[in-house]
């Protein structure tokens, strides 16, 4: 491939590439919108597995773009399927890193070849797909890696080696899952505090040596360095310290969240750019009519996003919790979230609960977040839920499941304190307990006060003019023109 760079007269073209996962393709759309405002023109690369998921979910027209705005698919690699389900993450982690970098510099050939569209000047890939790193260097284009983590988070991914030198991961055997191994305190990663090792994201807990997490995480963290820039969907006053240390060790760094927030001050979200969507799962918004009728901060809301699964007992333990506190709730439960089952809660359940809940099968959760009549948010801590969360003010209770989760959930329990962590091996008076107090107690209170700080402090990055995300957005889009 020849080296491409910016001409004269020429609009830049960024090609996006988000990890094929809903909680990477949401923030990865909104970095393309907002590189689209600022006059490049946009190739969004998705799976095609997903392309074809968001065919079903959005409509037939909905990747149909706009002549500056394209949408175009690479394989993953793994075996074709047309059922909707969350694709198991580590063998797609490892499909990906093997499978998509030669269709991925086809596409790159395809699109440098057509007359009508500038040629690829940049590319903003997830940090979890750094195969692209080959395809930009080869074209001679800057890269852009987007960790859609947060930083703390990202940080113990990046240390993920050392524990493999200090002989603490893998684990020996399974021996070593005791409560006293994982109070072990870490405390040598720079700018981190207080921090066991549960709280680490949850593939150092592996005792196989070859797991493919463990050696996947290692090596991007290793790949990011090759990167022209990394961002984050962070922002400064929240995560200062940890984006300090991330930036000790790697390319320049710069955190350009909340982007839900940013792209609201930037996109008009009535155009055909602002209505892009990338929800995989179908949106049931009269959750929202249903809010309308509530009072402010009366309702629960419980959503565990779009990976996490537990066991029919476990969503019953939630069921029961839930119904015991008396409060109204809003409850998402994914068709796929109980492993290996449909997901189903007990029939004297619904019947118990008729008057006071609604449940829906995915929603507009953004809107949901930031809508007055929400109280607290029963989460499993994904970074987006996590971010939407604290942007809407709204305190959670934090059952986190995988990944970099179980950090969000320590942080969001101890630095930000807008949470309360319940027991993974979850019970239903725990349940009932724990929802009380974010609802009606004095720490609930107080959480919600902090996240209200929080989302002052998201809104300010954002919003003015000085503000740290806003800025550091500018600075991402000179690295990408190649300044
Ligand atoms: C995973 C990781 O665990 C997360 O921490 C990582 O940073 C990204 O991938 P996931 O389960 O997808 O997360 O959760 P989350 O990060 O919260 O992303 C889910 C996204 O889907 C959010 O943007 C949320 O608004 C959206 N969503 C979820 C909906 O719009 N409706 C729903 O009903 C549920």
């Amino acid at each position: 491939m020849e080296s491409q760079a910016v001409s004269k007269g020429q609009k830049p073209h960024a090609v996006c590439v988000p990890y094929p996962a809903q909680g990477h393709i949401n923030p990865m759309l909104k970095v393309a919108k907002l590189l689209h405002a600022k006059g490049f023109h946009v190739t969004f690369v998705n799976t095609v597995y997903n392309h074809n998921r968001l065919l079903r979910s959005r409509g037939p027209k909905a990747l149909d773009g706009v002549a500056s705005f394209r949408f175009k698919s690479i394989p993953d690699g793994l075996p074709e399927t047309d059922v909707d389900a969350t694709q198991d993450i580590p063998l797609l982690c490892e499909s990906t890193m093997k499978h998509c970098l030669v269709p991925f510099k086809e596409l790159l050939g395809q699109i440098n070849a057509e007359d009508d569209v500038p040629p690829v000047s940049c590319i903003v890939s997830d940090g979890c797909m750094s195969f692209t790193l080959d395809a930009a260097e080869e074209l001679g284009v800057p890269e852009v890696l987007f960790w859609t983590t947060s930083a703390c988070g990202f940080l113990a991914y990046l240390h993920y080696y050392r524990f493999v030198e200090k002989g603490l991961s893998p684990l020996k055997d399974e021996s070593y899952l005791t409560k006293e191994h994982l109070d072990t305190i870490i405390d040598w990663i720079p700018l981190m505090k207080n921090l066991r090792l549960k709280d680490i994201p949850s593939f150092i807990r592996t005792t196989n040596p070859d797991d493919i997490m463990l050696n996947f995480i290692i090596r991007e963290a290793e790949r990011a360095k090759r990167a022209s820039a990394i961002i984050l969907n962070t922002f400064d006053d929240l995560e200062h310290d940890a984006i300090q240390s991330v930036q000790s060790t790697l390319p320049p760094v710069y955190s350009i969240g909340p982007l839900h927030l940013l792209t609201k001050q930037e996109i008009d979200k009535d155009n055909e750019i602002g209505r892009m969507g990338s929800n995989l799962w179908k949106e049931e918004s009269e959750c929202l009519d249903w809010l309308n009728t509530k009072p402010q901060n009366s309702v629960v809301y419980v959503n565990f996003g779009s990976i996490t699964v537990m066991s029919a007992k476990q969503l019953a333990e939630f069921a029961w919790g839930l119904a015991a506190t008396g409060k109204e709730f809003l409850w998402v439960i994914r068709p796929d979230l109980v492993a290996g089952d449909v997901a189903m809660v007990p029939p004297e359940f619904l019947t118990e609960t008729a008057d006071r809940r609604m449940l829906a099968s995915w929603c507009p959760q953004e809107k949901v977040l930031s809508h007055p009549a929400i109280g607290g948010f029963l989460t499993h801590n994904g970074w987006n839920s996590t971010l939407e969360s604290l942007c809407g003010g709204v305190p959670m209770v934090c059952w986190p499941f995988f990944a970099e989760q179980q950090t969000n959930c320590k942080y969001c329990c101890d630095e930000w304190e807008v949470g309360i962590e319940i027991g993974g091996d979850v019970k239903r008076d725990e349940v009932e307990a724990v929802v009380r107090e974010l609802m009606d107690g004095e720490k609930g209170k107080k959480m919600r006060e902090k996240a209200e700080e929080w989302q002052r402090l998201a809104e300010e990055a954002t919003e003015h003019e000085s503000g740290s995300s806003k800025l550091n957005f500018e600075m991402v889009v000179k690295v990408l023109l190649g300044e």
